[in-house]
Order: structure tokens, then sequence, then C-alpha cells
């Protein structure tokens, strides 16, 4: 397993969508098992594949608490089939926009269709965390941010921020 670099606010690939999975194998795994890996060191509760540099529509979750057993789970293609009315407010963060975090409303509960690592399918249905975390994931899949789901002015102070801070690392 390898701990991959994560890509960071501003870089342009956080915004680009990511293709869809055609086949999964050991390649496929083998990046499952790579970006879980990197999530666990950062450590993260959510990575989507973008964000380590591969435009493919993959996502890891553990939302085990900490010193509980690991419960990794990967969602390949992950399509949301059905969104509660109801909404739940969380505070979120992100590993491509570190040490920034704001209170996010989305739909509190989601059904989820996917793939697992053996290619077969699944419906997740997920409430609380779970949920949002998903939501989170597959936004990053399609180039959205959750700091898209904040005020505008909160928004540009990020980017502006984050932006300075990687013109003064070159
Ligand atoms: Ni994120």
């Amino acid at each position: 397993m390898t701990i991959k670099p994560l890509i960071i606010l501003p870089d342009p690939l956080l915004r680009q969508v990511s293709q869809p999975i055609e086949r999964v194998d050991a390649d496929i795994r083998k990046l499952a098992e790579d970006m879980l890996e990197t999530m666990y060191e950062a450590p993260g509760i959510g990575l989507a594949a973008i964000q380590v540099g591969v435009a493919r529509r993959m996502l890891v979750i553990d939302i085990s608490k900490e010193g509980d057993e690991r419960e990794p789970l990967v969602f390949i293609n992950p399509e949301i089939v059905r969104s509660s009315d109801e909404y739940s407010v969380y505070e979120e963060g992100c590993l491509s926009i570190p040490d920034y975090y704001a209170e996010v409303e989305r739909p509190a509960s989601i059904t989820v269709k996917s793939l697992d690592r053996e290619g077969r399918e699944h419906l997740t249905e997920a409430d609380g965390l779970l949920a949002t975390c998903l939501q989170h994931e597959i936004d990053h899949l399609n180039g959205v941010l959750f700091i898209d789901h904040i005020s505008r002015l909160k928004r540009e102070m990020v980017i502006k921020k984050f932006t300075k801070a990687s013109k003064s690392k070159l």
C-alpha cells in the first residue's frame, strides 16, 4: 500500500469531473487500498480519488470512532438514487482544504447505488454522518467542494487564503 500526496485547494484538478470506472480490476482495487491508507494517515473520514489526482469515480469512507475497529467502505461509481426532503447540518472539513471547517446543510438521509471492490452492486441507506460524508465525497466526483455550499463571501475568503499559501510555497 502506498500513501499518495493529496491535492490541495486551489489545484484545478479539484474542479474536474471524474469518469466512471468501467471495469473493477486489480488496478482499481490497488487504488482503493492506497486511498484508504492515505485517508487513515491524514487522518480523515472520507476521500475521493480525485483528491489523489485520479479522475475516476471512486471514494472511500470510514466513519468508525477512533479506537474502534476500522470499517473501511469503498464506493465505485456511486449514484444518489434517493434524497430525503428533511435536511440536517454538519460541520464539514476536507483533506484538500486543511484546517478549514464550516457548517453545511444537506439532505439528512439518502440512498446510494454503487459497486464494491468485487464489482458487485449495492444499495446503501445512509443517514447521519454517513449521509453527509457520502454527499461530500460524491460532490468531489463532480468537481464540487463543500465550500460551494457556504456563502460566497466565506468561500472567496477561503480560496484567497489557499491561493496565497500555494504561491508562497513556489
Ligand atoms: Ni473533501
